[in-house]
């Protein structure tokens, strides 16, 4: 079965929820003025915590074809977790994904491998699927190892998950240096490290595993350059940050597929 390739937007700390539903429905909008076809290309938008009811409310209200999903997990169910959030939470919301261990929670909060790992599985656990997100530094990408230090991180992220559920989970490449900067990845240097995972996958949880799971790019992803990326074998789709907050750029995005 082919990999339907997932656009997700994630829209990092932007747009309250009054905003995040006129977004969503300018962007429906635009999908539809542009004849999406919702199997080419699947489109999600990873949204603030404060923003998800609002958006669950438009998109099935409206029935609009979008996914919706959340940006970070609680590792705990409940209890005295000040400001964190369970995934049983985000479940009852019916968000399909949430991104977990994005560079900026490794960075700012100081997040591990193992926590990551340990989010992903609750996400799972809830019946959500996880965007489990790695990549390398600059300073690791010029000393020319980050092959090994993302297969690394990829190891980690994916530990103990069994491999009917990696089959069905989304990874996603981010080379942190691309990130909103305007540095984007060669095509090549995407797929270098997206077939490197694969790779990876396919050795430690088997080729239906391989052959399932979904790899996103992301970094600086805008519809003048989402074609050639995705030209790539092993890039099934993209994470795009700044990009996403613009409706037209974003549905371009999600509709690469009508240039390809
Ligand atoms: P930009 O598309 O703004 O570079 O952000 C990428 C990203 O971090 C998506 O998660």
């Amino acid at each position: 079965m082919a990999r339907t390739p997932l656009m997700a937007g994630n829209w990092k700390m932007n747009c309250n929820h009054v905003e995040a539903v006129g977004l969503v429905e300018q962007l429906a909008w635009t999908l539809k003025d542009f004849k999406y076809e919702p199997e080419r290309s699947e489109a999600a938008v990873i949204v603030p915590f404060t923003d998800i009811r609002s958006v669950q409310t438009v998109i099935e209200g409206d029935r609009l074809p979008l996914a919706f999903g959340a940006q970070d997990v609680s590792v705990y169910d409940s209890g005295a977790y000040t400001g964190e959030i369970a995934a049983g939470m985000l479940a009852k919301l019916n968000c399909k994904y949430v991104v977990v261990g994005h560079s900026e929670r490794r960075e700012y909060h100081g997040e591990t491998d193992e926590l990551i790992n340990a989010k992903a599985k609750k996400v799972i656990a809830a019946g959500m699927t996880p965007i489990i997100c790695v990549g390398e530094v600059l300073e690791v990408r010029k000393a020319g190892i980050h092959v090994s230090h993302v297969l690394t991180q990829t190891k980690g992220v994916l530990d103990g998950i069994p491999a009917e559920q990696v089959a069905k989970l989304v990874i996603a490449y981010e080379p942190v240096w691309a990130i909103g900067t305007g540095e984007v990845a060669t095509p090549q240097d995407a797929q270098e490290v997206c077939g490197a995972i694969r790779g990876y996958v396919a050795e430690a949880f088997g080729e239906e595993a391989a052959k399932g799971v979904r790899i996103q790019y992301g970094g600086s992803v805008k519809a003048s350059n989402v074609v050639e990326i995705m030209a790539e074998p092993d890039v099934d789709g993209a994470l795009v940050g700044g990009a996403s907050l613009k409706a037209d750029e974003f549905a371009k995005i999600v509709m690469f597929y009508t240039v390809a």
